[in-house]
């Protein structure tokens, strides 16, 4: 194979690997893989792969790698820092792993599951759920967002606080590597220290490294007692004083602990169809608990009505809702998921996925809202997330009435003003999206000396010809 070909030789040997199922090359079937969730970019791109075994995965990449083509992974396409869109050069091949949806294996006794790139973390839970068990990562793009995608960006969602990252939630992966070899590594082992653990490279590594073609994924015991409580509190003190009140009393209860500003949760009342506020009086801030436990008689929302009880006492809780049906609670929860459609809705809006010591999180809010309204005053400020994990979307929304692209513009100058914050408080600039496209230009001044010395080192050894994602993650 020549070390390049020209396009319609290398789409003829697409076909030949793909046939007509597994190669789109019409404009109109490949512009919804050209740009991202958040509409920050829109890329270019010769065809989508869409291979449907991990064999055909290795050819199509052994090729791009024969011929020096770059290879956009996709999964989902849910992106928030624009990793899964293609540049704007058109030499792009974006490999979407949408046709690889089998779930392989599922095994009660050992706890796990064997799941293909392309499933869909919700069929990845429904499943799971069918056999009686849990796979507990859950975030607000759990209908779209696949294995693959959810490994590859190490997602963390609202569950991380209890179970961890999917970087926790799994045990082994098969990969093709930029060589285009098929490394098998779906040992469902809990143990396994054999050389450099391979599988963690890949987790979190953006499709830089390699493709994700399927994962073990660890499963759980199912819920059988649950709580959930949405509450109005008196500050961020008060939230983070809520959540250590939850932990001490039983730490291994508190499945999600999320965090929202009144601004967020107005939004959501105001645009998202359905969402109405459960409690009496609006508040500036407020508060999501879930609680879950394998025991049936665990007793949680006595457990929870206590913990309230107790922080009402303290100021520290204004009031609560409880939902009395599994109806109400999806309807509680949707007040937190809906908040990036929400803000979305709302106009323009710059996302800082940011993170700093648990204990910090109050003096960041606080310090970064201020510092934001002084740099664009009118602008309204929207943190929340996973405070339980020090993890707040530190979000901008548009001053109303501001043209969104004068806004947007000022991008850099918001995610630097957030980011001077978190910098002092010792914290990171991206806790769980990663940095795609978005942030390469952080790499440097975040991560740069010995650390981005040695990423640089391992991308170079294992993707020489630099065909991987390109463009993503390493500046
Ligand atoms: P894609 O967006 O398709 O790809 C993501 C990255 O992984 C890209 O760099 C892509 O090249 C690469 N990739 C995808 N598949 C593979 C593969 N098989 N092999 C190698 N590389 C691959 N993230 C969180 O962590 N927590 C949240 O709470 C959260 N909430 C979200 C809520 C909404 C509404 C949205 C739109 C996104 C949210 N995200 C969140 C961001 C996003 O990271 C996750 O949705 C998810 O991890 C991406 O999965 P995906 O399949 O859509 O991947
Ligand atoms: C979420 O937790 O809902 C997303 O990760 C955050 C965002 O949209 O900024
Ligand atoms: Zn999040």
């Amino acid at each position: 194979m020549p070390d390049s070909l020209p396009p319609a030789r290398l789409l003829d040997e697409l076909d030949k690997i793909l046939g007509p199922r597994g190669l789109l090359t019409d404009a109109a079937d490949i512009a919804p893989h050209l740009s991202d969730w958040r509409a920050l970019y829109r890329g270019a791109a010769f065809a989508v792969a869409r291979p449907a075994s991990t064999e055909e995965v290795a050819a199509v990449v052994r090729l791009c790698a024969a011929t020096g083509t770059p290879i956009t992974p996709q999964g989902g396409n849910t992106s928030m820092v624009g990793g899964a869109t293609p540049d704007g050069s058109g030499r792009h091949l974006v490999l979407s792993l949408a046709r690889m949806n089998r779930i392989r294996a599922l095994d009660a006794l050992d706890m796990t599951m064997t799941a293909e790139a392309g499933v869909v973390l919700k069929t990845a839970q429904e499943k799971a759920a069918e056999a009686g068990a849990l796979f507990p990562l859950s975030l607000g793009a759990e209908g779209t967002a696949t294995i693959g995608g959810v490994l590859s960006t190490n997602a963390g969602g609202n569950t991380t606080v209890r179970y961890g990252n999917a970087r926790e939630l799994m045990l082994g992966l098969e990969a093709v590597l930029p060589d285009g070899s098929i490394w098998n590594g779906l040992r469902r082992l809990r143990k396994d220290n054999t050389g450099y653990a391979l599988r963690h490279l890949l987790v979190g590594a953006e499709g830089t490294l390699g493709i994700v073609t399927a994962a073990v994924l660890r499963l759980f015991p199912r819920a059988r007692d649950t709580a959930l409580a949405f509450c109005a509190v008196r500050d961020e003190d008060a939230a983070l004083a809520l959540f250590r009140r939850f932990r001490d009393r039983d730490e291994s209860a508190v499945r999600a602990f999320e965090y929202m500003s009144g601004t967020g949760v107005d939004f959501c009342v105001r645009h998202i169809e359905g969402v109405v506020l459960p409690l009496a009086e609006r508040a500036d801030h407020y508060v999501l608990v879930d609680l879950a436990s394998s025991r049936p008689d665990a007793g949680l929302r006595a457990m929870a009505e206590s913990v309230l009880a107790e922080a009402l006492e303290a100021g520290e809780v204004l009031d609560a809702a409880l939902p009395e049906s599994e109806a109400q609670a999806q309807r509680i929860w949707r007040i937190r998921e809906e908040h990036p459609e929400a803000q979305k809705r709302e106009g323009a809006s710059v996302k800082n996925d940011v993170s700093v010591p648990v204990s910090t999180v109050p003096e960041m809010i606080r310090r970064c809202c201020a510092a934001l309204v002084e740099l664009i005053p009118g602008s309204r400020p929207v943190p929340f997330g996973h405070i339980g994990d020090g993890n707040i979307h530190m979000n901008l929304e548009q001053p109303p009435g501001m043209d969104p692209a004068a806004f947007l513009a000022r991008s850099h100058d918001i995610m630097d003003c957030v980011n001077a914050v978190v910098r002092d408080l010792g914290g990171s600039f991206s806790a769980e999206h990663g940095i795609g496209r978005l942030k390469t230009d952080m790499m440097a001044d975040w991560r740069g000396g010995a650390e981005l010395a040695a990423m640089q080192a391992i991308k170079a050894a294992l993707d020489p010809r630099g065909i991987m994602n390109p463009g993503k993650v390493l500046p």
